[in-house]
């Protein structure tokens, strides 16, 4: 039988595009508030034995994860087959070490969370910096898929001149393939985090690329403080107004205005976080995972 798709609100774009390429059924449901703030959720298609695709992504996610929870949990007693979350950012991926005695190691708590209520995850460039694999902190199957490919494309069709700027040593890894696909130069800085918004990044030594475009590309931008400072210092470099490329679009707070006053040229995001910015379409990567039709058997 063809899975079915509901999709959490805010996700709906996402999830019409899944159902029409992999020509899946659309769930019909009921999400409210009660007038006392708590909430009610009816499910209103036959959804017993089927496969679910559960459109949410997780950006603040602590009003979306109680709904989340409950529809799972009910998902599970009208007696579906599997239920595969489809969460194109997954928060609470980067409290993932005790830096001090007594904090919270929020990302395993999570997972430990979405494990017991969903069979399935599927996200894209999850921060796994500390850890290697989500298997560490995961139960269930996660399907980890990279937006490299899809920036490497924008690049290549909007900035031909780029020089690809990585923030850190953890971002080697896909930075450098971003750049390679796109086939521009690449470098990599180096960050200390001290606080939530205090970040010293290296200066970049971009000595032989005076007639590129810095274009920096980032997993997240949250607070910005990582591209501003880069900013600063190509600035100070005398290179030409950089583009920004985020992943995830987080953007706490003032940080797009922020951002936007620090002298870039352009700031481009992935939507997989809905967000005026959102200029590289996550949806392909997603559909070509789902249309793989081995996940739904592996459950
Ligand atoms: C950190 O390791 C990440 O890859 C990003 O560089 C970081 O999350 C960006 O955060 P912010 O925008 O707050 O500097």
């Amino acid at each position: 039988m063809k899975p079915i798709v509901l999709s959490l609100p805010g996700n709906e774009l996402l999830a019409q595009k899944i159902i029409v390429a992999i020509q899946a059924d659309k769930a019909e449901y009921e999400l409210r508030s009660f007038p006392d703030g708590e909430t009610y959720l009816r499910v209103l298609s036959d959804v017993a034995e089927r496969d679910i695709i559960l459109v949410c992504t997780l950006y603040q996610p602590d009003s979306k994860l109680l709904p989340l929870l409950f529809l799972c949990r009910l998902l599970k007693d009208l007696k579906v087959k599997s239920i595969c979350l489809v969460s194109p950012y997954l928060a609470y991926m980067r409290q993932d070490k005790q830096f001090k005695s007594g904090e919270a190691v929020t990302s395993g708590y999570f997972a430990s969370v979405l494990s017991g209520i969903c069979d399935r995850l599927i996200t894209i460039d999850p921060h796994l910096h500390r850890r290697v694999s989500m298997k560490e902190i995961y139960s269930i199957p996660c399907d980890v898929l990279h937006a490299a490919s899809i920036i490497s494309k924008w690049i290549k069709a909007n900035i031909p001149d780029a020089l690809v700027i990585g923030p850190d040593s953890e971002s080697e890894q896909w930075v450098s393939e971003v750049a390679k696909n796109a086939e521009v130069p690449f470098v990599i800085l180096e960050k200390v985090r001290h606080g939530d918004k205090e970040v010293k990044v290296s200066v970049p030594q971009v000595d032989g690329y005076k007639a590129h475009t810095p274009v920096l590309v980032d997993d997240i931008i949250s607070t910005a403080r990582t591209m501003i400072e880069t900013v600063s210092h190509l600035k100070n470099a005398g290179m030409r107004a950089p583009v920004c490329i985020g992943v995830h679009a987080v953007f706490a707070g003032n940080a797009y205005a922020d951002l936007r006053n620090a002298g870039v040229a352009k700031i481009v995001t992935c939507n997989s976080i809905t967000h005026e910015t959102n200029e590289i379409d996550i949806s392909e990567i997603l559909i070509h995972a789902l249309r793989n039709k081995t996940m739904f058997n592996a459950l």
